[in-house]
């Protein structure tokens, strides 16, 4: 056995391990989750942490076989997104009286690949007492699901470690409220939770590895009920334990409780969640078209030479100029994904990057650190922005509809919000004819939970979304490819 001295801005502790194990599995397995994106397979070169007398190590590369102090990196501060807007439903509470505890509570909890935020409701007064955020502790096995879907793949015991993962970091957060509301886990009741529908496979126990194999089919899609016992949160053994419904394996509960959350009144509308994937609705009168297009990490900072996710230290923002925000206001670590449309856009703008994506130099933004945009940089970001762009050209013309017939265009989630909307239409993520269109809604998936748990009506918006809803699936639409194509290009016009 050897001795790992742990080192946080918060506490130190001793652990004792075998060896064997990479730094990156004892950190995980001991509850520390490290930034990961790629999952621990060595290419990302991001889960650096420092060992004292040795300098910084890349965590899942490194296997310790002796005694060792870690001194790892503190994430303070985050950009997590948990507003309400104008543009989300605020339904009035509707209690309906059948509760199996004295002081009851219910919690919309909201899963995302990046973060986690928990809604929670009195459920006799209908207010909401606490609003909690937190990055997702499982980022520390992959930035995107596919990595958390190979983790469960490819060891004996991923999914439940990856499960016991979620399940403590929301056990943490309902404890920390009854602590400090002075109740017991039995006056938990109700929870309704919205998430990716890998998220929510995970949660559940169940077997995500379909959902990244053709032809795509999760074991669930359907709405699941579970009794608080069974599912491991700290919350009444009896107590409803809901999953909102999918549509498909890479467009999950989240966006359909986005969605059904939506105050739209307008005709034809186009919303639309980035992350790793696009997911992407389109509203023709009473018709649903939805697809989820392959954007990859970058948006989200990850397989970017200096990106990094929306935490302390990141440059979430860059003007015309030239000055550049850093989340925490702290000294520049790195890039995540709305520093890097900022960038991008500045660069096109500039002529520094042509309409091919050509990059005359690497760009530096901050000597010190190295942070500095390269050309493989601009072009990943250039297949995000064409995977998004193309996905929603397909979507319109299978409705018969074109840019033009579309009355709103509404931003679901943090890269959503967080982005600078001229920018975005700079690099052609978003387009340009909708200009004047565009409305960042704040955390819809969370919201729609929380409507959920407020009023017994919503479930029927909800249903109605999922019955009217056309899927497409644009790994079968071979036009997509040449959209795809055609939107790589930068445009100087717009
Ligand atoms: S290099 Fe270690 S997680 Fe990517």
């Amino acid at each position: 056995m050897i001795k790992i001295k742990l080192v946080t801005s918060e506490k130190i502790e001793i652990i004792e391990t075998g060896t064997g194990l990479s730094l990156l599995d004892i950190l995980r397995k001991n509850g520390y989750p490290v930034y990961a994106p790629c999952g621990g397979k060595g290419t990302c070169g991001k889960c650096m942490v420092n060992i004292k007398g040795k300098g910084n190590v890349i965590s899942c590369t490194y296997y310790p076989d002796e005694n060792i102090e870690v001194i790892l990196p503190g994430v303070n501060e985050t950009n997590i997104l948990i507003s309400q807007t104008e543009y989300l439903e605020d339904l009035p509470f509707k209690n309906n009286n059948k509760h199996i505890s004295s002081k009851p509570y219910g919690v919309a909890i909201d899963i995302g690949t990046t973060t986690l935020v928990l809604y929670f409701l009195n459920l006799h007064s209908g207010q909401i007492e606490k609003i909690a955020s937190l990055l997702n502790p499982q980022n520390s096995y992959g930035a995107d699901v596919i990595s958390r879907i190979n983790y469960c793949q490819e060891h004996e015991n991923g999914l439940t470690e990856l499960q016991c993962t979620i399940i403590n970091a929301l056990n943490r957060e309902l404890d920390l409220f009854r602590t400090e509301e002075k109740i017991d886990s039995s006056n938990f009741e109700k929870i309704i939770i919205a998430g990716n529908t890998t998220m929510l496979h995970i949660l559940l126990g169940e077997n995500p590895v379909s959902i990244a194999l053709a032809p795509f089919k999760p074991e669930f899609i359907d709405k699941q009920t579970r009794e608080g016992a069974s599912t491991g949160l700290n919350v009444h053994n009896k107590a409803e334990v809901v999953t909102l419904p999918c549509i498909s394996a890479y467009v999950g509960a989240d966006i359909v409780a986005g969605l059904a959350a939506l105050k739209a009144f307008h005709r034809n509308y186009l919303f639309l969640d980035i992350g790793t994937n696009g997911e992407i609705a389109l509203l023709k009168g009473n018709e649903i078209f939805m697809c989820s297009a392959a954007a990859g990490p970058a948006f989200e900072g990850a397989g970017l030479s200096c990106g990094m996710g929306a935490v302390s230290g990141a440059i979430s923002g860059f003007t015309r100029q030239k000055e550049y925000q850093v989340i925490g206001n702290t000294e520049p670590l790195g890039i995540c994904g709305s520093g890097m449309v900022d960038i991008v856009a500045w660069l096109v703008e500039n002529d520094l990057v042509d309409e091919t994506g050509q990059l005359q130099d690497n760009f530096v933004i901050y000597n010190k650190n190295s942070i500095h945009i390269t050309q493989q940089d601009i072009r990943e970001i250039q297949l995000a922005k064409s995977a998004i762009y193309s996905g929603m050209k397909i979507l319109l013309k299978r409705a018969g509809l074109s840019f033009k017939d579309i009355d709103a265009l509404f931003l679901a989630g943090g890269f959503g919000n967080y982005i600078n909307i001229k920018s975005a239409l700079k690099i052609g993520l978003l387009p340009y004819g909708l200009r004047d269109n565009i409305y960042p809604v704040g955390n819809s998936a969370g919201i729609g939970a929380l409507q959920y748990l407020k009023s017994d009506d919503f479930e029927n918006k909800i249903n109605k979304i999922v019955m009217n809803t056309q899927y497409i699936e644009l790994s079968n639409i071979e036009e997509f490819t040449m959209e795809f194509a055609l939107n790589m290009n930068f445009s100087k016009k717009n």
